[in-house]
């Protein structure tokens, strides 16, 4: 009898694979090495082929200089380190000012710029496309519809034809990277619902794995979308369909059931549609450990202090912070609305404690993003000019863009990292601070409505649309012993440790590799049938 991927996995890892040190003999350490070794023994030959609407470098000019920037971006947080063990294509929206600078002929270059190990293969679109697909249908229409952030989407005839356009653009680049008539397709986020059937069209053998970094909501809430039914048909095309939690993966089929007609295997966690299955599993992401952030940080003591110093604090001052992209999902006004009443309830803090808001600018050209922006920096201003004195600032809010070392340098700093998103498909900077942490020191306050939740539960965790409880619970963050801190540190550093996006990815690629044994399977018992069909004289 064949050996099934999993017995195979299990040869590997007994061959190759070092256990962690301190656990349990079965536990596999998942590092880039694992997943080479996954690839090769699982899906020998495999082309691996990513897309993704953000790039992992972004190429500008700065004056007659050319720089690379590292976006801020979760899918890019999570894939690059994935790429650098796959070394496949990635293709990517090329948008940055000196991009079509650095590709070549076939607008292609190797990444990451210091040491190349992977391709990465630019789109271009033009401003009307961007402002369609990308501004219009994904960020005004699907990002509202599948976040409960209360903001309306909106939908638009002519952002949905440019959507599904721009769908067809990344859909023809996908046929002309594959070199094979089987790539192994990671596509990911809510940018291209449309690319799997698109491609299972061109390429029927491919294996395509799509992942949808941002919630499922449920089918009252997805119902409202004039284009639900092609939106779901889009996402069938795919060979595994992945959501972070199994929430999002209920919520998913309940749409089938309730938009389109298939055959819905609750037991599996499958749809069948026009003969073609779907499996709907939940992989939860996470980062690469450890990340590679840490190689170059200095010790978390340096850390304090430079971080202190930069901001005029005291070296001995409570620090809070909280990192992400400008978003309403993120809950930023609601958090610096909870460190008022922080401030006004507990005046001893005044002067002790002091919050920074690293808000990268994000998506500015919408409206929506205009008011939050405009309503952060009066909510920063009225704290500072409320509880601020001379020589204290209390909310220092630093709207730019953060490279990853400085945000690690960030969190290395910090007593408190408040992570309060009103909802969240994951949330990684809630993993990113317990990484940052080898200390074992800070404490993070995790919203219940992001998906890290799940992962991280010795977080303290809070209803970021609770302002008094929010309010208390920072209280409670700043009181907590030293060997408490430690000890919800270390478990939460395990969970991430184990949990890390070599396992993410690998388990993905596990799913795929059985389900192209069982294709496979399936194509010889067919040939054999064939072979033994008896055969008539004309
Ligand atoms: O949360 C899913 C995600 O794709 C993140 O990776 C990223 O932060 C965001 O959505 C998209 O951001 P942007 O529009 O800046 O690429």
């Amino acid at each position: 009898m064949r050996a099934s991927p999993i017995h195979r996995m299990k040869s590997i890892i007994s061959s190759e694979f070092q256990p962690m040190p301190e656990s349990v003999p079965v536990q596999v350490a998942w590092t880039p090495a694992t997943l080479r070794a996954l690839l090769d023994k699982e899906l020998p030959g495999a082309e691996v082929i990513v897309v993704s609407n953000r790039e992992p470098y972004i190429h500008n000019f700065k004056g007659e200089r050319i720089n690379v920037q590292t976006p801020a971006s979760g899918v890019v947080t999570a894939l690059e380190p994935v790429m650098r063990a796959c070394r496949g294509t990635w293709i990517a929206h090329g948008h940055g000012s000196a991009d079509r600078h650095t590709v070549d002929e076939h607008d292609r270059l190797r990444v990451p710029p210091r040491a190349p190990t992977y391709t990465l293969r630019r789109v271009w679109l033009t401003e009307e496309e961007q402002d369609g697909y990308y501004y219009g249908f994904a960020n005004e229409g699907l990002w509202p519809l599948c976040h409960v952030a209360f903001v309306r989407p909106t939908f638009r005839e002519s952002d949905w034809a440019s959507y599904v356009r721009v769908n067809q653009r990344f859909a023809d680049a996908i046929v002309e990277e594959a070199v094979t008539d089987s790539p192994v397709v990671l596509i990911q986020d809510y940018h291209f619902a449309l690319l799997p059937r698109m491609v299972r069209e061109k390429l029927p053998k491919a294996t395509l794995v799509t992942f949808w970094h941002i919630p499922w909501p449920n089918p009252e809430a997805f119902g409202v979308c004039p284009w639900r039914e092609e939106i779901i048909d889009g996402l069938l095309g795919s060979t595994i369909l992945g959501f972070h939690t199994r929430f999002h993966c209920n919520n998913f089929l309940d749409g089938v059931d309730r938009f389109i007609e298939s055959r819905i295997d609750r037991e599996t966690s499958s749809v069948v549609l026009g003969g073609e299955e779907t499996l709907v599993r939940s992989y939860p992401i996470s980062i690469e450990w450890p990340p590679a952030q840490l190689i170059d940080q200095a010790p978390i003591a340096v850390c304090r202090s430079r971080v202190r110093a930069g901001l005029g604090l005291a070296d001995d001052i409570h620090l809070g912070v909280g990192v992400e992209r400008l978003d309403y999902t993120k809950g930023i006004p609601d958090r610096l609305r909870a460190i008022n009443t922080f401030f006004d309830q507990h005046p001893e803090w005044v002067g002790r404690f002091a919050f920074v808001q690293a808000a990268a600018p994000s998506r500015s050209k919408l409206p929506d993003y205009d008011r939050l922006q405009a309503e952060v920096v009066a909510l920063a201003e009225s704290i500072n000019a409320r509880h601020g004195r001379e020589g204290y600032q209390p909310v220092h809010l630093q709207l730019r863009h953060h490279e990853p070392d400085e945000v690690f340098e960030l969190l290395r700093a910090a007593d408190v990292c408040v992570v309060s998103s009103l909802h969240d498909g994951m949330n990684l900077v809630a993993k990113e601070f317990v990484a940052a942490r080898e200390d074992e020191h800070g404490v993070l306050i995790l919203s219940s409505f992001a998906g890290a939740s799940r992962d991280l539960p010795e977080a303290l965790i809070i209803n970021p649309f609770d302002e008094q409880g929010t309010s208390d619970t920072l209280h409670r963050a700043l009181l907590i012993p030293e060997e408490e801190q430690r000890e919800r540190m270390h478990i939460m550093r395990d969970q991430v440790r184990d949990r890390n996006v070599y396992r993410w990815v690998g388990q993905m690629l596990l799913d795929a590799a059985r389900v192209r044994s069982h294709q496979r399977i399936g194509d010889i018992s067919e040939q054999n049938a064939e072979d033994n069909q008896p055969r008539y004289r004309s």
